[in-house]
């Protein structure tokens, strides 16, 4: 009579603080009763992958969506102010948060961080700038919409430019978008042997180009240009396990040939990238009298570094 009064209660305080439907599924699936026998390797495995948000091969967009929040809610006033002023952002569609009322995407977000890096060193309102490998054309569009600018020239292939054409045609108003020229690379020297520019811009390009076009490049800016700022990895890495080498062998190989900082390191190593940072700046200065005038990593990504030069004839 005592047993069965006592197994009652205890029946009805499992069903007072038991497991959901989700848990029970997850105990049936995940966190089995053999999770115990064996941890090794568990924190980083279906186990731990339930007990914690993270599991990465199914939480792409959660990830982005988390560092965008996390660095959006990390920007300074003047940055805030500079987003602000970027009109038209969402054409094409972002992957995007919203923090402070405002939408928030990846994009813009380090458009506003390189503009801030820029901005402190280099006058932009009357400048003449160049940029080397635009993409859509992002950070043109950040750079027009916070300064008064007289020319800003975009340089890329093909394709890419005709891609940076369609886009700034949308997002820019008549006034700006007249102040943009596009030239194809092929064309470079011959349409703008004559030019000067005040700051020549290049993010996220030079490490993804053969070694001698890079090289090439630097000639051309020694020659035309009187600040540089660059933003690029500081190496290379050879790790499956960041990307499941998604492109396949053969872009892996390509992708380890390119620029000129190919050591391949651990890029999740904060000692090896800063080590490396000392050949970032020594491989982008364009001449050997151009100054180094500012450096720092870039965030968010681990491995990439900012430098701006100025060339000799400013001192
Ligand atoms: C990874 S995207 C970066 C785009 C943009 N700077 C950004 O950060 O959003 C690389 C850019 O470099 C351009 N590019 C690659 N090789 C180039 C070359 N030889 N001359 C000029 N642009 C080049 C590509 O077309 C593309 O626009």
């Amino acid at each position: 009579m005592l047993r069965a009064r006592v197994c009652a209660q205890i029946g009805d305080m499992a069903d007072k603080y038991g497991g959901s439907a989700l848990w029970e599924t997850y105990h049936r699936t995940r966190i089995t009763v053999d999770a115990s026998r064996d941890l090794s390797g568990f924190r980083s495995g279906d186990v731990n992958f339930k007990l914690g948000l993270w599991d990465p091969g199914t939480n792409g967009v959660r990830y982005l969506k988390s560092l965008i929040y996390n660095l959006a809610e990390r920007l300074d006033e003047a940055d805030w102010a500079r987003l602000h002023r970027i009109r038209n952002r969402r054409t094409g569609r972002p992957i995007e948060v919203r923090t402070h009322g405002e939408p928030v995407c990846m994009d813009y977000l380090q458009a506003v961080l390189e503009l801030g890096f820029m901005s402190r060193h280099v006058v932009l309102d009357g400048a003449a700038v160049l940029e080397v490998g635009a993409g859509f054309g992002r950070t043109c569009h950040a750079v027009l919409a916070n300064h008064d600018v007289a020319e800003y020239c975009i340089v890329d292939l093909d394709n890419s430019l005709e891609l940076a054409r369609a886009y700034l045609r949308q997002a820019l108003d008549d006034e700006d978008f007249m102040k943009v020229r596009l030239m194809r690379a092929a064309d470079l020297e011959q349409a703008l042997g004559e030019s000067r520019f005040d700051l020549c811009v290049n993010i996220d390009s030079f490490a993804e180009m053969d070694p001698d076009i890079v090289r090439d490049y630097l000639r051309f800016i020694a020659g035309h240009c009187r600040h540089l700022y660059v933003k690029n990895p500081v190496g290379k890495y050879f790790d499956p396990s960041l990307d499941g080498h998604a492109g396949g062998r053969e872009l892996v190989a390509m992708a380890l040939s390119t620029g000129l900082l190919r050591d391949v390191i651990d890029i999740h190593d904060s000692d090896a990238v800063r080590e490396q940072s000392t050949a970032f700046v020594s491989a982008y200065r364009p001449a050997p009298g151009w100054a180094r005038i500012a450096d720092a990593w870039a965030p968010p990504w681990s491995y990439y570094w900012q430098a701006l030069y100025r060339a000799d004839t400013d001192e």
